[in-house]
This record gives C-alpha cells, structure tokens and sequence, in this order.
C-alpha cells in the first residue's frame, strides 16, 4: 500500500537476499526502515514489535530461518533459530506455522541447499500472504455489498480494532483489505478506528495507513464503539485475528471481545477477517486452550508520543508503583462472530463450515 505516494510492503528482500522492515514502533512519528541480518535482529524484532500483527510475524519467521542459514547451515543452527523464535511471542499461530513449515522443510534437505530452499520457501510464504490478503479483500466485498443492498446506501461506516491493516500482514491487511477494496469499488467507506490501548496500534499504525491510501476515518477511544452502535453510526465490525480455533472462537488484540459483545446487543454484523494460516485446527475451545500473552505492564502505566520539540517520549499516566495487568490478547466466542472472511470465501464460525475450509486449505 501506500506510504507518501509509494508503494511498500512491511517487510522486503532486496538483491544479495537482504531483508528489510519497516520499524513500526516509531510510527505514526518517524518513518525507520531496518535490514535484519542475523537471528537476533529478527528475534528481538517480533519480540519487541517492530514487526507484529499475526500474518507478518510469521512471515519475519520464515526469512528469519533464511538468513540463519546464510551464517550456518547446521542442524544445530535450525534447532537453535527454531528455539529462539518459539520464544518470542505466544499468541499469534502463524509464527508456530511458519516454523514448522522452515523446520520440516530444511530438516530434511541436504545442507549445502539450505540456504537456497530457505529462501525459495521464505519468499513463497511472503508471496502467498500477499495473494491471500487480496483474496480477504474480494470475498469481504462480498458482505459489504450485502450490508449496502439491506440499507440502500452507497456509504459503509466500518468500526475496526488494533492494527489488522497491511502493516500487520506484508500488504493489503486482513481487516483493513475488504476496506481498501470496496474504496477502490467506488463504496463511500468510513472507518472508525478504536485507539487500542496499551500500545495504541490503532491511534498509531490504522491511522497513518488510511491517511496514506486516502481512506476517511475518526479515531475514536476504545471506550467509544458501544455508544456509536447503540445510534446507528456503524454498519459493520472486522476485526483481524491472531488464532481463530477449529470451533471458531477468535483471540485477537485485548478489547476485541468487548465490540463483539456490542455489536451483538446492536444487531450489528461482526466479522472477522483472518487468512487460514491464523487457524489452530488443534484448539476446539479458544477461550480455554489459546496462550494469552502477558506484556510488560510499562505499556500500560506510560504512553508513548511525541513532545514539543518532536522528540518521541514516554509519559507516565499512573501514580508511581501502581501496579497493573498487561494481557495483550482476549478471545471473542464463535457465537458473538457473524463470519470468517478467508482467502478461500466466507465461512460460519463453527466447526461444521471450519472443517470445509480445512479441506480446501488443504488442497
Ligand atoms: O500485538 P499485535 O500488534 O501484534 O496485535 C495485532 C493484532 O491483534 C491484530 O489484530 C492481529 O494480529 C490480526 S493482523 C492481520
């Protein structure tokens, strides 16, 4: 999508194989591209979330085996560059699928064609993403346009949670693509953008993505959806996903349960937009089984943002020493959720219409 009239993805590989992000933490204040070299950039890079959002982590993953086995195309290598990736972040699947597939893949190719399959696979896996996303965004026109048809209007007002925009995939977005579509389908699309606290991926990163590709949107506190829907000022809610389970519960930024539960009181169509790799076909009940990841509570007590000399700071909101809570994640159960839109078409969240689309995911 666009960053200032230019086409970006979030994460790309130049000539010589070298791989560069967009550093997200600094946005919306300063615009940093990084190259990650070795194991430990990419470790620390989804750990500390200069790369996040569920597709895109896995994706990092991938490229992360790669450019391990540009240094060392060992068994012990693959072992290591696996540990050290499983230890990043908990919740999003994709970064365990990632894994498995660079893991199996390289374990049982002979050493000295590592590194080429690896990034054949890495590049494929970023390809795929790409093509995926689009498709989340053709078959999510397909519920938009039957929520116009029902209103007869030409006008969506769209209410989206945390970052599920091309930043949080390579491009495109998985909540963010059926928007980008239907503005390109001539639909008068308006977004309603939580803030999402703690770390403001929303105030932050939704923002800057629709200033940048000419989408109109408010940015409203987290608190703001319930009322909105209670006067008829959203027509639908599409969140993103970091692990939808077989059965169709879906964990997702913190907060996400909350518009659910509105949106239900409101009549109001609660999608999710999700590519199949988000899916744990092993986890039947979401709210018992997905790891909810417990981030460090300072993202809670300080806010980061820019000062009057345009330094980026962090203010503390909180009396000193309060003590706080920081889990990232919460999972929305699969009777709040309208529909799953996958690259594959819209899907129930049940398992019945799930195991369909693991079918087909399958090949
Ligand atoms: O903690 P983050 O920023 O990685 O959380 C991201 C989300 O919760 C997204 O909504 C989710 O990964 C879906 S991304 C297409």
């Amino acid at each position: 999508m666009k960053v200032n009239g230019k086409n970006y993805t979030s994460i790309w590989i130049e000539e010589n194989n070298n791989v560069f992000i967009i550093d997200q933490r600094w946005l919306p204040h300063e615009f940093k591209i990084v190259e990650l070299k070795n194991i430990n950039d990419f470790s620390t890079a989804i750990k500390d979330m200069w790369v996040r959002g569920a597709p895109l982590i896995g994706v990092t993953a991938a490229f992360a085996f790669a450019k391990s086995m540009e240094t060392d195309n060992s068994d012990n290598t693959l072992i290591e560059t696996k540990k050290n990736l499983l230890l990043t972040r908990p919740t999003a699947v994709n970064l365990q699928w990632a894994v498995k597939i660079m893991f199996d893949l390289l374990s049982n190719t002979k050493k000295e064609n590592r590194l080429d399959e690896a990034f054949k696979k890495a590049k494929t896996i970023l390809e795929e993403d790409i093509y995926s996303n689009f498709r989340i965004g053709e078959n999510g026109y397909e519920v938009v346009k039957k929520i116009l048809n029902k209103k007869k209007s030409n006008s969506l007002n769209v209410l989206t949670h945390c970052n599920a925009g091309w930043l949080a995939t390579v491009d495109w977005g998985t909540a963010t693509s059926p928007i980008y579509y239907a503005k390109e389908k001539g639909i008068d699309v308006h977004v309603f953008v939580d803030e999402t606290r703690p770390r403001n991926q929303g105030a932050q990163l939704t923002t800057w993505e629709l200033l940048h590709n000419n989408i109109s949107h408010d940015l409203i506190v987290d608190n703001a959806g319930g009322h909105l829907m209670q006067h008829n000022e959203i027509d639908l809610v599409i969140v993103g996903s970091d692990r939808t389970s077989a059965n169709g519960d879906v964990c997702n930024k913190v907060g996400t349960y909350l518009k659910a539960l509105a949106a239900y009181d409101n009549n109001i169509p609660f999608y999710v937009a999700l590519p199949s790799s988000t899916i744990d076909w092993n986890i039947r009940d979401g709210i018992k089984d997905i790891p909810i990841e417990e981030r460090d509570t300072n993202e809670v007590n300080f806010v980061q943002g820019k000062d009057e000399n345009m330094n980026i700071i962090n203010v503390d909101i909180a009396p000193e020493g309060t003590k706080s809570r920081n889990p990232a994640f919460d999972v929305t159960p699969a009777r709040l959720v309208s529909g799953l839109i996958t690259e594959h078409g819209v899907f129930e969240a049940n398992f019945e219409s799930l195991k369909n689309l693991k079918l087909i995911s399958e090949g």
